[in-house]
């Protein structure tokens, strides 16, 4: 293993370099590793896993592509010590959901793994800003911010950034629109109870609840609304269903938050972070606009909602925190 976790960190010239460490190399972790190299996200990709076969495989297979991306190290191993000093540190070890299983089913195990491995690694990156994509997300983001000890802008969850995503892309086609002319966010828990925030979205600078069709596009009702968000809600079971792991559209998710933090971008995500009385909600990690810099999570946005959007938050809210709870946190 001594040659695929050999790592140079500065340059002969003593430059820093960015390193980012990808804990987990299964269908989300080694995919996130492929966008992040294929993006030029980091100048090293360091993987850890506990299989090593996997972890070894996963390397080569990167490092056979080094020829067609932008220059980068990739290095793995069963060694935690793989990430050491890394800038940013993505855990994504964790049991996968199988067909039919909510994320909340996988609770109580990754909750338990948490334990297990947040102390080894902010023994070897104690500086590193943290990104949980392990499910439950918003769980695990608050049980790995207690077993840790880190301050809250340093540990965050990937939280609705994909779903947010999915949101887009299925508007923007109903729409007959590009995704980038799409501004709408989902936020709550990344799970079943999550909620769209359409009094705030926008297509092409006009509100979406004020859209008009255009050039033969769908209109936006409020039937359609309850149909997209079902959509939205539903993707992860259907994805699973057909190929028993989601990780194309979480591991690019993961990849800009991941560069947002890197090139300190301050772009506004729904990222999953502590809340402290975000429109009067505390202690419970859940996922609204926020904005993203080198610091981590830098501030919540303050999102005018409705009062069935608020509603629905807060009850999001609630049920997080039941699970919360029943893990004794
Ligand atoms: N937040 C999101 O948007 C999102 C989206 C998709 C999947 N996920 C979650 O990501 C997680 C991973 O999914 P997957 O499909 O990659 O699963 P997977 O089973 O393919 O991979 C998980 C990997 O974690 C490794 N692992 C287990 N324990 C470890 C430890 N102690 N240290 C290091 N590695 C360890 C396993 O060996 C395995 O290779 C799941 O919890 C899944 O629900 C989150």
């Amino acid at each position: 293993m001594a040659a695929l976790s050999d790592v140079p960190v500065t340059q002969p010239s003593g430059s820093r370099t960015t390193k980012l460490a990808v804990v987990g190399a299964g269908a989300v972790g080694s995919t996130l590793a492929f966008a992040a190299l294929a993006r030029g996200s980091a100048r090293t990709i360091a993987l850890h896993d506990i299989n090593r076969s996997k972890v070894e495989a996963e390397v080569l297979d990167l490092r056979h592509g080094l020829m067609f991306t932008s220059q980068a190290h990739v290095i793995g191993s069963d060694d935690v010590a793989v990430c050491e000093g890394a800038d940013v540190v993505v855990v994504t070890a964790g049991a996968k959901q199988k067909p039919g299983q909510t994320r909340i089913d996988l609770a109580e195990g990754t909750i338990g793994l948490m334990r297990e491995i947040m102390p080894g690694l902010v023994d070897v990156a104690p500086h590193a800003t943290y990104l949980m994509v392990t499910n439950p997300v918003d769980v695990v983001t608050y049980a790995a911010l207690k077993i840790s000890g880190l301050p809250r802008q340093q540990l965050f969850g990937s939280g609705t950034v994909l779903d947010s995503s999915r949101l887009r892309v299925v508007l923007a086609e109903r729409c007959g629109v590009a995704v980038g002319n799409v501004h709408a966010y989902i936020a709550g828990e990344h799970g079943d109870s999550e909620i769209a925030l359409w009094s705030s979205a926008s297509i092409g600078g006009v509100p979406l609840l004020d859209w008009e069709p255009v050039d033969g596009g769908a209109p936006i009702d409020a039937a359609v609304r309850a149909e997209v968000h079902r959509e939205v809600v539903d993707s992860a079971y259907r994805i699973i269903a057909g190929k028993g792991a989601t990780n194309y559209a979480v591991g690019l998710a993961a990849t800009r938050i991941i560069e947002a933090v890197l090139k300190d971008e301050r772009r506004i995500m729904p990222v999953s972070s502590l809340l402290d009385d975000y429109h009067g909600i505390s202690d419970v990690c859940l996922s609204v606009p926020t904005l993203v810099d080198r610091r981590g999570v830098a501030d919540n946005v303050r999102v005018p909602m409705s009062d069935d959007e608020l509603a629905g938050l807060r009850a999001s809210a609630e049920s997080v925190r039941a699970v919360q709870k029943r893990f004794g946190f």
